[in-house]
């Protein structure tokens, strides 16, 4: 049995185990029906004790991945068929064999066994009130949580009270449109037309704010309600914000009694240098800033926070109520475990070493000649190009889906001296696939 294991930085021997075999039940390297070895056997093989080994399996049949039955050994459990979604992503993930596209983190690194004694604590010990309806900012115990965390990590400033949990970045922004009451909000150009449309259909308008190698042109803003910026890394280009656009823009917000919304949504993830501390920080009665677990630990969660200057709080809170009372409560105690207990910091130590090595692997991959941008931070790195119809053409050709820039312009199309590039999520694929996933990537590259 070929198990594939690959032991990660900071994960134990059974971690590994447990999720080399829940990775190999999800990808159907092991049917159902199919017999596992016995544990004294996989032991022998794998030069790890025979204890490790029961353990995991133990742990894979609780969360149903296997079964096991007295004389009939452990087998691989029957999963429900995956739901792929609408047909069009259905048809999508079906044609592209490789995955380099941006948005998404591993989530085969998501940390389950940690995640599910996250949960079994927070059952454990959660009051009853909790699961009834409850404040419209969320659980005061994640709040909590957040605010030491998001201080030391992230450098903003965070009382509990100013906090306001959200279904992930994207309802944030949509309750800020809201309580702006359809006002003109600029946009970074190129960003994510998703968000755009977001702020539409919740009543704002959209107005672009360009960006160039020092990030948002800070000093182009001119009147307009809020300006929603990705300071750490800009998506799609991944420049970090100068400093001294980082001023111009604080200088804009109080002389024009405008808002910052600052999208921190992989701000954990530095490679370089010391993280660049959150803008909120330097202006906290001018900004919202706005985090996520959709990087760290995965989207499915829908866990994102917001942290309002104190005149917003009231309103957020009212729009948080009318929209769904509040996020759901025992995902929120679980994460503010997991925070406590520090294994949040510990999953995010090992996956920002993982996505390193990865960023290290594109450079070495792409060599010199190949012009790679924003590569200090984040999951995604801009390859530039001269041609990016043909790149696509050729990428699409070898199977692999990969974002590009011209998807990102407010106004699509060429639009003369546009830069051009491949936006590269390289923290997508499932770890065993990476280097393929490269090897494609550099072919397309090298043929265009
Ligand atoms: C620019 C940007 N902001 C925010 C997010 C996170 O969104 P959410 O928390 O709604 O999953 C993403 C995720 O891909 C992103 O690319």
């Amino acid at each position: 049995m070929d198990l594939h294991l690959e032991a990660d930085v900071g994960e134990g021997r059974r971690a590994g185990l447990e999720r080399a075999l829940r990775d190999a039940v999800r990808d159907g390297r092991l049917a159902p029906g199919e017999r596992l070895p016995a544990t004294r056997r996989l032991a022998d093989e794998l030069g790890i004790s025979r204890n490790t080994v029961k353990a995991a399996y133990d742990q894979l049949v609780a969360e149903g991945y296997l079964t096991a039955r007295q004389g009939a050994g452990t087998r691989v459990a029957a999963l429900p068929p995956v739901d792929a979604g609408p047909p069009e992503a259905a048809a999508r993930a079906r044609e592209a064999r490789f995955d380099l596209r941006p948005g998404s983190p591993d989530v085969g690194a998501f940390p389950a066994a940690a995640w599910l004694r996250a949960l079994r604590r927070a059952i454990a010990t959660a009051p009853s009130p909790a699961y009834d309806y409850g404040d419209p900012r969320g659980r005061i115990e994640l709040r909590t949580a957040l605010s030491g965390y998001l201080g030391r990590a992230r450098g903003v400033i965070a009382p509990p009270e100013r906090i306001v949990i959200t279904s992930g970045y994207v309802q944030g922004l949509a309750l800020l449109t809201r309580v702006l009451e359809g006002g003109v909000i600029a946009m970074e150009d190129p960003g994510l037309p998703f968000h755009r449309e977001v702020v539409r259909r919740n009543g704002g308008a959209v107005v672009p704010v360009p960006v160039d190698e020092r990030g948002a042109c800070a000093e182009e803003l001119g009147d307009c309600s809020a300006v929603v910026v990705t300071p750490a890394h800009q998506y799609p280009t991944g420049v970090t914000l100068h400093p001294e656009r980082r001023r111009a823009i604080g200088d804009w917000a109080r002389a024009r009694g405008g808002l910052i919304v600052e999208d921190d949504y992989d701000g954990e993830f530095r490679y370089d240098r010391q993280p660049v501390g959150a803008l909120q920080g330097m202006a906290p009665g001018q900004v919202v800033y706005l985090g996520t677990a959709s990087k760290t630990l995965g989207p499915a969660l829908r866990l994102g926070w917001m942290v309002l200057p104190p005149h917003l709080v009231d309103a957020v809170a009212d729009a948080k109520l009318h929209s769904d009372h509040h996020t759901e409560s025992i995902g929120q105690l679980a994460l503010a475990e997991l925070i406590d207990s520090h294994a949040y910091d510990r999953h995010v130590r090992a996956c920002r070493l993982r996505y390193r090595r990865r960023r290290d692997q594109l450079l070495d991959r792409l060599g010199a000649r190949r012009r790679v941008r924003g590569i200090a931070a984040g999951l995604h790195a801009l390859v530039e190009v001269d041609d990016e119809a043909e790149v696509l053409a050729r990428a699409e050709a070898e199977g692999l889906a990969v974002g590009h820039l011209g998807e990102h312009w407010h106004t699509p199309g060429g639009g003369e001296g546009r830069p051009q590039g491949l936006v590269v999520g390289y923290g997508t694929p499932r770890e065993r696939v990476y280097p393929e996933a490269l090897e494609v990537l550099v072919k397309v590259l090298g043929r265009a």
